[in-house]
């Protein structure tokens, strides 16, 4: 049975002592809870040899939020898979709207990236998603089918089942504007049709799809309520314990 997720991205938030003290508290709730999902952190790549030793019982998987295409060598300010499995991470966002936006991130790539992490046994948690303009024309649909096509589709059964989905409409990041629970299950399932299609049913059952972007307490237990929806790539919210534990519990 595919996995339920809740996962942590922090992106450029937080200096040391307040991302070690967000970590502590996380690894207290964690120790105190039964959390009915699984819970992932992303915190700023500095920072995962400390998310490691603090989370040293698995509590809390640690992800990193960028990897490189590379594996090794004259790729000044980039981390590679090698390098991430060594510490023991868990795995790496790849993708991200941010990303494609600010440093030219493709679906390719991803595909590069997504294989990466699979052949080194890290968990890549994609992500994809249409912008507003992309919406408004109808298009959304077709962004994503390309794009789930280009990223992933050249893998295996066997390997896309262990890949973890995150769709986040770019409209809906950072802007308090969230899809509504019916979108998002309208595009988790079209998603899941496509790697059907391709893959199987029985394949396709087997991945979790994410929905991000504006995942707050007061909505994630719609949201992730939707038959398709596996949980929550969460922004903001994660950056304070009181608000990441209650998106959690909304799996209780
Ligand atoms: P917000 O939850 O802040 O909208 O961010 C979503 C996101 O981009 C997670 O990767």
């Amino acid at each position: 049975m595919r996995k339920k997720i809740v996962a942590g991205n922090w992106k450029m938030n937080l200096d040391f002592s307040q991302a070690q003290q967000l970590m502590q508290q996380l690894a207290e709730y964690q120790n105190n809870n039964t959390s009915a999902c699984e819970v992932y952190i992303a915190p700023p790549a500095l920072y995962l040899t400390t998310a490691k030793n603090t989370f040293s019982k698995g509590e809390v998987g640690v992800f990193i939020q960028e990897v490189s295409e590379h594996t090794s060598g004259a790729y000044t300010g980039e981390v590679s898979v090698d390098m991430l499995s060594s510490i023991g991470a868990q795995g790496a966002i790849i993708a991200h709207s941010e990303r494609r936006q600010y440093h030219g991130e493709t679906d390719s790539h991803a595909n590069r990236k997504v294989k990466m992490c699979l052949d080194k046994g890290l968990t890549p948690i994609y992500c994809n998603g249409e912008t507003l303009e992309q919406r408004k024309a109808n298009q959304h649909f077709e962004v994503i089918k390309n794009q789930t096509e280009v990223a992933l589709f050249t893998l295996t059964a066997e390997e896309i089942k262990k890949v973890v989905i995150a769709y986040e409409p770019v409209w809906a990041i950072g802007t308090g504007e969230t899809a509504t629970p019916e979108q998002a299950q309208e595009i988790h399932a079209f998603i899941r049709n496509l790697i059907a299609d391709k893959y199987g049913k029985e394949v396709a059952e087997e991945v979790s799809i994410l929905y991000g972007g504006s995942v707050k307490p007061n909505n994630a237990k719609e949201i992730f309520s939707k038959p398709d929806v596996d949980g929550g790539l969460i922004g903001g919210a994660a950056l304070k314990v009181e608000d990441f534990s209650a998106i959690i519990e909304a799996f209780n």
